[in-house]
């Protein structure tokens, strides 16, 4: 038996026979816009759990502690049961998007250091910008937990951007989340896939992520599907 325990804008969680995992299904959902616009693509549910399955795998190789317990099919993978952290953990390495905007940068310009941001996941307050300071005093994560997180962020910023470089992509940014197991491990969860990263060709520096959908300029999977190719041919 398996029941619905919840369900987000693109993934949708069941439970398994083990209480400690769940299975999440991958929708071929696709949002921008604080959830404005909102359309089905074909095929995007697979592409991602393909996609976030091999990149969860690859970190939890390396050393990294993830929610990752292996993919099932298609569109599905296993999960551990976490409690999630209401924060979304944005690390850039180019400017672009909200930080582009926001200190008036150009779009790429290099960062001398990689930025680590938090915003706090709130549909009504559209997902604002948090510090340190005002998460542990809104008790949303404590000062351990906190730290945890940046130093996790800095270490699958590292890893990801080796692993993309050596597919010739550059990671801009992206955005992670965490939650906490049973025994109080603070772990990474959620998703990492093209709907959560800027990722750009390093020849012609087109985009192969959801900035194809957000800005409208074409066929957003084609990106995708070169991803998940460049990611199966390398992580072999
Ligand atoms: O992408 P947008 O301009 O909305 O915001 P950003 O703060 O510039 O996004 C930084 C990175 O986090 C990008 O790779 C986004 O795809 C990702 N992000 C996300 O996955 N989910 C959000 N709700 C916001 C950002």
């Amino acid at each position: 038996m398996s029941a619905l325990v919840a369900s987000g804008k693109t993934k949708e969680l069941y439970t398994t026979d083990d209480p400690k995992v769940l299975r999440v299904h991958y929708t071929n959902h696709t949002t921008a816009g604080d959830g404005e616009r909102n359309e089905m693509i074909p095929d995007k549910g697979a592409v991602n759990n393909e996609i976030s399955s091999l990149i969860f795998g690859y970190l939890n190789q390396k050393g990294v502690a993830t929610h990752f317990v292996k993919q099932l099919d298609a569109t599905d993978q296993l999960n551990l049961s976490v409690k999630m952290i209401p924060l979304e953990v944005v690390v850039r390495n180019l400017s672009s998007g909200h930080f582009q905007k926001r200190y008036g940068t150009e779009y790429l310009q290099p960062l001398s250091r990689p930025v680590v941001e938090y915003f706090f996941k709130s549909d009504e307050l559209h997902d604002p910008m948090i510090n340190d300071s005002a998460a542990e005093a809104l008790n949303i994560a404590t000062e351990a937990q906190l730290k945890t997180m940046r130093e996790t962020a800095l270490k699958v910023n590292d890893l990801m951007k080796s692993l993309f470089k050596s597919m010739n992509i550059i990671l801009v940014d992206f955005k992670i989340e965490f939650g906490i197991t049973d025994d109080g491990q603070v772990i990474l969860a959620d998703e990492i896939s093209p709907d959560s990263c800027r990722l750009l060709d390093a020849d012609t520096k087109q985009s192969l992520d959801k900035d194809v959908f957000r800005k409208q300029t074409g066929d957003m999977m084609t990106g995708y599907r070169e991803i998940l190719d460049k990611l199966k041919a390398t992580l072999k």
